[in-house]
This record gives C-alpha cells, sequence and structure tokens, in this order.
C-alpha cells in the first residue's frame, strides 16, 4: 500500500515508520511522499536521505484553508495514497479531506486520549499532575484530537520531570507504537466499528 505522511517539524516518527519498513517491520508498504506545510521542516531532509520525494506546500500562496487542502488532496490523490499519515503536522484540516480519508489516515499524540488533546500535551501532564502518561495512535476524525484509538503505550511521570524530560520519554514510546500501528494497518488487522477498534491477530 502507498502511504502519504503529512509532517511540520523535525520526524522522528517519520523517521520510525521509513526504518521499519526498510528493516521489514512492515512490509508491503511504500511512502510515496512526505508534505509539509514548512519548508525547512526537517522531517524533508529525513525524506531525501531516503529517496523520498519531499513536497513543501506553501500556505502562503493559499488564500483560504479550503484552497490549501484541495491542493494537498490533489497531491495525496496523485500518488494515490491508500494511508495518511500525520506525523508531528501541525495545521488544522479541513473535514473534506478527512472525510476522504475516513478510517484510512491516522495521528500520533503525546498523551493518554482523550486526556491532554491540542497542544502541549505533556506540559498539560505535568500541570495537572498524572503518574502516568504515553502516546496515543487514533484514527482522524474531524474533532482534533477524538477519534477511534487503536493503540497507547504508557510512561511513567517521574518525580522532578521537566516538560522537556517527559516529551523525551514518550517519544521513544511514540517511535515504537507508530511503526506498529502502521503495520497491523497494512496487514489488514484492525477492525474498525464505530468508535470500537479491535485488533485481529
Ligand atoms: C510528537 O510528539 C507527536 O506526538 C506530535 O508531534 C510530535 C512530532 O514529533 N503530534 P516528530 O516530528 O515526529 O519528531
Amino acid at each position: 500500500i502507498q502511504i502519504s505522511v503529512l509532517v511540520s517539524g523535525r520526524g522522528t516518527n517519520l523517521q520510525s515508520i521509513i526504518d521499519a519498513i526498510e528493516n521489514g517491520q512492515i512490509r508491503n508498504a511504500k511512502i510515496s511522499c512526505v508534505i509539509s506545510d514548512k519548508k525547512d521542516a526537517y522531517a524533508l531532509a529525513r525524506a531525501k536521505t531516503h529517496h523520498i520525494p519531499g513536497i513543501f506546500i506553501d500556505p502562503k500562496t493559499f488564500s483560504s484553508r479550503q484552497e490549501f487542502d484541495n491542493r494537498l488532496l490533489e497531491i495525496l490523490k496523485e500518488n494515490k495514497t491508500d494511508l495518511v499519515l500525520l506525523a508531528g503536522y501541525l495545521r488544522i484540516l479541513s473535514d473534506g479531506v478527512i472525510s476522504e480519508y475516513k478510517n484510512k489516515m491516522l495521528n500520533i499524540h503525546p498523551s493518554l486520549l482523550p486526556a491532554f488533546p491540542g497542544l502541549h500535551a505533556q506540559k498539560q501532564a505535568l500541570e495537572y499532575g498524572v503518574k502516568v502518561s504515553g502516546c496515543t495512535v487514533h484514527f482522524v476524525e474531524p474533532a482534533l484530537d477524538k477519534g477511534p484509538v487503536i493503540l497507547q503505550k504508557t510512561v511513567p511521570v517521574l518525580p522532578g520531570d521537566s516538560e522537556e524530560t517527559l516529551a523525551a520519554r514518550i517519544l521513544v514510546e511514540e517511535n515504537k507504537a507508530y511503526p506498529e500501528a502502521v503495520n497491523l494497518f497494512v496487514e489488514n488487522k484492525i477492525k474498525i466499528d464505530g468508535r470500537n477498534v479491535t485488533i485481529l491477530d
């Protein structure tokens, strides 16, 4: 299957998928393109290193979110995308793109959803004072960070943690969780019924 990955930043999650494909953890999948809304996203450099086409879509050249997303949709279709991965993509997607890829678009979020949606999830976790946090891979729905959950991994929140130390601990799990979830999708092992996700074995 053909995967398109949407990014805005450093791309460690993108890297984890690239590595999983290259080392055979994920078979029968190819990243056809990496799309960024930020010109200098390090994720684009990672794509280049692995000979994956990187495409920068400049938000400044579109007059509305709708027009930007129409161009995005065009690129996804040109690449015959079967699965869209959001990997640190910081733009809100319009409902049109999301419904076009219903149950075919995944996101990773650095908290145990539904706790701490939105930006700065790790900071929110520290401020709340939870003792456990982690990451969530979920299907994307129009409401932010609210789609059906595929898998979650937990980490402890330790005394003395800063936003950075907690984020780093969660990131280690993110970089395992995303390739695992993508592999389940590629192997057709995710059954989804409403909000209910079952992993087949
Ligand atoms: C990760 O923490 C991810 O959960 C969040 O944005 C960050 C992206 O990191 N959605 P990277 O660009 O994959 O390194």
